[in-house]
């Protein structure tokens, strides 16, 4: 029970990896928050939760609305009296439209840094607020090994998830004044609904060639990693930018083809 009695907000949670965080930090003890704009899936998720014991709660936010990372914030320090955990996991991007420096519309680009950046920064904003009142908090951004490692395509969702890393580090060293820790988990590909209606089965081949630990991730594997941070064992651990992807982008450039090669030698 490593988050036990600790109040928890996970943003877009009804699906993939934010979900996965709303079970693995209820499951250690956290009364959990879901962030959700679909509210009628968030109820019937949380009502299925809650009915294993877990205590998880929807509240309303459309990552969209500005004015609803207010209210979201408000409407759980309302009922609780506080926020200990900030999971901001909302984060977007299309493929089809988000693509190179010369082929993505200047506007598709502005949209998608808008809406990732301001996810994080305005919810956090809000959070830290209520945190430096209560004693502090810990603040988990969920960005991406595309904010780390550049590209051929997905030129805004590379640059607001880097710029998103930037910020953890900023909010890590300008809070920590207040006991209010900030960290960062970069996924790597991982098997969620994003994937699978965003990247091609071709797209995901070339991807695993260069992952080590050659498989997708699981949501609950990056869960696990929020709940760490989320937790007391890491009470002197912030501003970290913690890439949890199999190895991606760890490797030399020619890692895929070696390691055929290897493969093939047995
Ligand atoms: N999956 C990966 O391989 C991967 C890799 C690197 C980073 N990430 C990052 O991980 C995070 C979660 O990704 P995921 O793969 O778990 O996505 P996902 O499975 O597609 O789930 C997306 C979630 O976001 C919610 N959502 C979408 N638009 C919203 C809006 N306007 N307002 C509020 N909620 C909204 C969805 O709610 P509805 O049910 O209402 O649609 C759903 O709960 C993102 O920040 C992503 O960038 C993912």
């Amino acid at each position: 029970m490593r988050l036990k009695d600790k109040v928890v907000l996970v943003t877009a949670s009804t699906r993939g990896i934010g979900l996965a965080c709303v079970k693995a930090c209820a499951k250690e003890g956290a009364r959990v928050y879901m962030g959700a704009r679909n509210m009628e899936r968030a109820q019937e998720t949380a009502g299925a939760l809650s009915a294993e014991g877990l205590s998880v709660t929807p509240v309303y936010n459309d990552a969209s609305k500005e004015e609803t990372y207010r209210i979201m914030i408000q409407e759980v320090v309302d009922k609780e009296g506080r926020i200990d955990v900030l999971v901001n996991n909302f984060g977007t991007s299309d493929p089809r439209k988000d693509m190179d420096i010369s082929h993505t519309d200047p506007a598709v680009f502005i949209e998608t840094v808008n809406m990732n950046l301001k996810s994080v920064f305005i919810s956090s904003q809000e959070a830290i607020r209520h945190m430096e009142q209560t004693g502090g908090g810990s603040i988990i951004n969920i960005s991406s090994i595309g904010g780390l490692v550049p590209d051929i395509s997905q030129i805004a969702y590379g640059t607001s998830k880097g710029a998103i890393n930037y910020l953890t580090k900023l909010i890590a060293v300008q809070e920590a004044r207040h006991n209010i820790r900030c960290n960062a988990v970069l996924p790597g590909m991982t098997a969620t609904d994003a994937v699978k209606s965003n990247l091609t089965p071709e797209f995901q081949e070339f991807f695993l060639r260069h992952t080590p630990i050659r498989r997708m991730g699981l949501p609950e594997e990056i869960a696990a990693a929020v709940v760490y941070f989320a937790s007391d064992d890491a009470a002197y651990t912030t501003g970290q930018i913690m890439a949890v992807s199999g190895g991606f982008g760890l490797a030399t450039p020619v890692f895929g083809d070696l390691a055929d090669r290897a493969n093939a030698r047995g």
